[in-house]
């Protein structure tokens, strides 16, 4: 991992971006004490579990779990690598990373990357103005026939790519853009007959795609022409574009989808529904539903309605998109349009009030499916019957909630006439076949005696490194007391080797850098301890309370081991030795 940024420089950066103001950027922060605390942005909640400690500068949220440094967190919040967070703060502290920190093949990826976001936006700003100028007069028409106003194509950037073959490609050319990038940005195509640069866009009202920063990375075109082939043309993925991870209109909705989020199928359909004022909505790009869409949604919100089109295509992708979202929490709900074909068509034609009304009314993914298997189904002919209800309680096996789980079987029930005890029965048996298939973690908080055992130990041995960390005559003790021998098998060895093993003289080495380099669970876990601990008054006696603590437990570890061996006189001498 990015060990070409050298631990200097990551701690001037991590000194540079104080966590509770680059948190409290995210998330409104209260502070209590030494420690701030807010709603979590990364799972969705009532009341604040996210805290902030602002002398450790590290995060934990006991609701979800996420914990670490200030370089974790714009990890997670931004979506981005390792190298991109450290970039992004050093930015952001107007830390200037030096080239020789980087590969250089990196650092010509990352300028590269940039330049062709400058491409973009040029090519955005340029696509706008040609709207607002007189060559854009059809087009201005085509949006207010579609009710789009001024002030919603402003928010939504919307532009008109013209129809000559070339007029971004000389913007740009103008703008000293290189004709290399122009290729590889997709925006521009090169013909093999005449060797001539084009527009890949012509003639067409273009939506700007935006990343969750608010960067455009791709375009729509759609064409104003009622009977042409391709109603849309989109940009082909490149490196700053992937389709499969954007969902359009997240930059907007991102601050108010907390509590929902309704994913609609088209551009059009978010742009109206943002216009008539639920800027709660977002669009995938026409391509399926992915892992990574469900990931991003479930860090956004806790429910998710999805109002895909109402044909028969539309309501195939809601099937398949809850396939794909049922590996995550999130609360699911299927918004189906009536007598129009989308949202953008149901809020033109009835307005934002009725279209409130169905979002309040949508049904809940289980009922959604069991509706749609009513359809196929004719419960009178018996045979059907008995297809629909083992269909049924396929999908009854999926509801975790036993009430929930009973009150659909009495319906299904009293519906086909079928007994309850015979639906149950199936259902158990669907359930205990995909359970043996794939084993799913139970999400109970139960913990055996060995675990909370093995739970204060571990956080005894985070105090004891953070300790370390914090003032290096507790560091020089420590390693003449122990070695790192003492954290054997926990997951907190390769963290204490890096800690034992630092070699500077006179400042001990930096917490939240090692923290920011420690993988993803194991750093959770760290922050988790820590940040539930209270300050400690005297260092040192703290750290040696907790060596004998340790060493202690080592040696009961290593009885239990040598029990296990069957070795008595070996475990004599070691229970001997223990007295001590
Ligand atoms: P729709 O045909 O429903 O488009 O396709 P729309 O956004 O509602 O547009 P209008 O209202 O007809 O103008 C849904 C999405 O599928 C993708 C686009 O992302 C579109 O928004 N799509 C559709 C394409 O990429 N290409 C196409 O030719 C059609
Ligand atoms: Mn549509």
């Amino acid at each position: 991992m990015a060990a070409y940024y050298s631990d200097e420089l990551i701690n001037e950066i991590i000194a540079s971006n104080n966590l509770v103001d680059v948190a409290g950027s995210y998330v409104k922060l209260k502070r209590s004490g030494n420690r701030y605390v807010g709603l979590c942005p990364f799972h969705s909640e009532k009341t604040p579990s996210f805290q902030v400690s602002a002398d450790k500068q590290l995060y934990h949220c006991f609701g979800c779990g996420e914990g670490g440094s200030v370089i974790q967190f714009i990890m997670k919040i931004e979506n981005l690598d390792f190298v991109e967070a450290v970039k992004f703060l050093a930015a952001r502290a107007n830390i200037h990373l030096p080239e020789g920190n980087e590969k250089a093949s990196d650092g010509e990826f990352f300028r590269k990357k940039q330049k062709m976001l400058e491409m973009y936006v040029t090519a955005a700003r340029f696509y706008h103005s040609c709207l607002m100028d007189e060559g854009g007069n059809i087009a201005r028409s085509y949006l207010a026939a579609r009710q789009i106003d001024l002030s919603t194509v402003t928010h939504f950037g919307l532009g008109y790519s013209p129809a000559g073959y070339d007029a971004l490609y000389n913007h740009l050319k103008e703008k000293s853009f290189d004709e290399g990038l122009m290729l590889e940005s997709g925006l521009i195509r090169k013909s093999e007959k005449t060797g001539k640069y084009y527009d890949f866009f012509r003639d067409r009202v273009m939506v700007p795609i935006f990343d969750i920063r608010g960067n455009v990375i791709a375009f729509g075109g759609r064409t104003m022409a009622k009977s042409d082939g391709m109603k849309y043309v989109n940009s082909t993925d490149s490196m700053i574009f992937n389709k499969s991870k954007t969902l359009y209109g997240l930059n907007f909705a991102k601050k108010n989808c907390s509590e929902r989020l309704i994913l609609v199928e088209g551009y059009m359909d978010v742009i109206s529904l943002h216009k008539y004022g639920f800027t709660n909505a977002v669009a995938g790009l026409g391509t399926a539903f992915t892992p990574e869409h469900a990931k991003i949604v479930s860090r956004y919100t806790k429910e998710l309605i999805i109002c895909y089109d109402s044909d028969n295509a539309g309501q195939a992708a809601v099937m398949r998109a809850l396939s794909v979202l049922s590996a995550t929490d999130l609360k699911l709900k299927v918004l189906v349009i009536p007598d129009t074909k989308d949202a953008d068509e149901y809020l033109r034609l009835k307005g934002a009030a009725k279209f409130k009304k169905l979002i309040e009314g949508a049904k809940n993914h289980i009922l959604y499916k069991i509706d749609r298997l009513k359809q196929e189904y004719d419960i009178e002919n018996t045979e059907q019957k008995i297809e629909f209800v083992t269909k049924a309680a396929g999908v009854f096996s999926e509801v975790g909630n036993e009430i929930e789980r009973e009150a659909y079987i009495a319906e299904t029930s009293a519906e086909t006439g079928i007994s309850e005890e015979a639906i149950k029965t199936e259902v158990n048996r669907i359930s205990y076949k995909s359970n043996n298939a794939a084993p799913k973690r139970t999400y109970s908080t139960y913990k055996t005696a060995e675990e909370k055992q093995d739970e204060s130990v571990f956080r005894a041995q985070a105090v004891l490194l953070s300790l370390m960390c914090g003032d290096i005559t507790v560091w020089r003790y420590v390693r003449k007391e122990t070695d790192e021998s003492l954290f054997d098998g926990s997951p907190l060895q390769a963290v204490a080797n890096d800690i034992y093993s630092y070699s500077a003289q006179n400042k001990p080495p930096d917490f939240s850098v090692i923290i920011s380099k420690t993988e993803d669970e194991t750093a959770k876990k760290l922050c988790a301890a820590l940040t539930s601990q209270q300050d400690v008054e005297n260092p040192l006696k703290a750290a040696e309370q907790i060596i004998d603590r340790l060493k202690t437990e080592k040696q009961k570890q290593l009885i239990n081991a040598a029990a296990g061996e069957g070795n008595p006189a070996k475990l004599a001498e070691m229970i001997k030795n223990l007295k001590k």
